[in-house]
């Protein structure tokens, strides 16, 4: 097996490497090929998503990524930003649903701004369409109107072949899970929505066993707040899903905790939640963790290793009870370690089990 790692930019190189690390450990004769994406690609060849880098992906198992973006290239043109990198990478390699699980790990209740009582039980994973949508659709652009008036304008659209695909995937999550679906769009304002919703209906009749409802993301939002605990598989587009993970992320109170996988029919793309974080980068500050666990989903969604995924998670819980912290959640700590040593605890720890 082949996994292409690209590491990006900022605290990405750091923690791809530790991930890496992670990956070499549990999986010894796994072969590592690299390759780069966003701004670090774009110094080097002038492209956030270089032919060389699609050229390697034709040829791994897998991809797992560290994170893209930097205030230095935010001046570039978009289809030269580190993110065009990345939505092309998504796009190229047809990855349809992603998959971003939230849940509270008891030893860092704390750090949610939540209340404990409210956070207790949260175990959610979003499964959000990921390569159409808003992001994705045509015409788009900017134009100057004969008066001198500016106008912006996207498409959101959603062909039924779309929506079936990425139903198709969070039932069958929702099946290995508490077998409840709440899909989420915004029926009462958008086609789009409400062809969503028909189409989730249908599909639905496949799976009588899962429980599913419908709800409008404004509402969503807000339920996300009140009861985190009511959700289990959260079914949504692109762009709500991109909204309702950052709010879920802070329900747990660990960005830098939270994997994410993105799969298709071909190799699977696994990344942290988290980005770039210039601020912090080549600093040992970072937390791996997000990247680390992103390869326990790799094991478990590209490979079926669902032992050694859950091997994975288990040390980084183990390490977490410990009170060994690394700075993003220093509240609470015992013992604040760089982003290196957090790491070698978590690779220690398996090999104590
Ligand atoms: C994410 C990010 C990306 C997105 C950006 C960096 C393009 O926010 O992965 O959620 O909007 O999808
Ligand atoms: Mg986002």
């Amino acid at each position: 097996m082949k996994i292409l790692i690209l590491p990006g930019d900022g605290i990405g190189t750091e923690v791809a490497a530790c991930a890496a690390g992670v990956l070499k450990h549990v999986v010894p004769d796994m072969e590592l090929d690299y390759g780069l994406i966003g701004g670090s690609a774009y110094e080097a060849t002038g492209s956030p998503l270089p032919e060389e880098t699609k050229t390697r992906i034709a040829t791994a198992n897998a991809v797992l990524l560290g994170a893209v973006g930097g205030t230095r290239w935010d001046t570039l043109p978009q289809d030269k930003k580190p993110e065009a990198g990345l939505l092309g990478l998504r796009a190229h390699m047809q990855v349809f649903a992603n998959l971003r699980p939230a849940r509270i790990f008891q030893a860092l209740c704390d750090a949610s701004s939540l209340k404990g009582e409210v956070l207790s039980g949260v175990d959610l994973i979003i499964v959000r369409e990921l390569i159409g949508g808003i992001y994705f659709g045509k015409p788009r652009g900017v134009e100057t109107m004969p008066d001198g008036t500016r106008r912006a304008y996207n498409t959101l659209e959603y062909s039924s072949k779309e929506i079936e695909r990425i139903a198709h995937k969070a039932f069958g999550i929702a099946l290995k899970r508490s077998a409840k679906l709440t899909s989420v769009d915004k029926a009462n304002v958008l086609e789009s929505s409400r062809l969503w919703r028909e189409v989730v209906d249908e599909i639905a009749t496949g799976y009588p066993s899962v429980e599913v409802s419908h709800m409008y993301v404004d509402n969503c939002a807000m339920q996300l707040i009140r009861k985190p605990s009511q959700f289990d598989v959260i079914l949504t587009q692109n762009l709500f899903g991109d909204i309702l993970s950052d709010e879920a992320s802070m329900v747990t109170g660990s960005l830098g905790m939270l994997p994410s996988a993105s799969i298709g029919e071909g190799p699977g793309l696994y990344e942290p939640v988290h980005g770039s974080a210039p601020d912090i980068a080549g600093q040992d500050k970072a937390n791996p963790i997000g990247a680390i666990l992103s390869v326990a989903m790799m094991l478990r969604y590209s490979f079926d290793m669902e032992g050694t995924a859950h091997k994975i998670e288990t040390a980084v819980e183990k390490v977490l009870s410990k009170g060994i912290r690394t700075l993003d959640l220093a509240a609470g700590a015992r013992k604040i370690v760089g982003t290196q040593e957090m790491t070698d605890c978590i690779i220690q720890e398996m090999e104590n089990t």
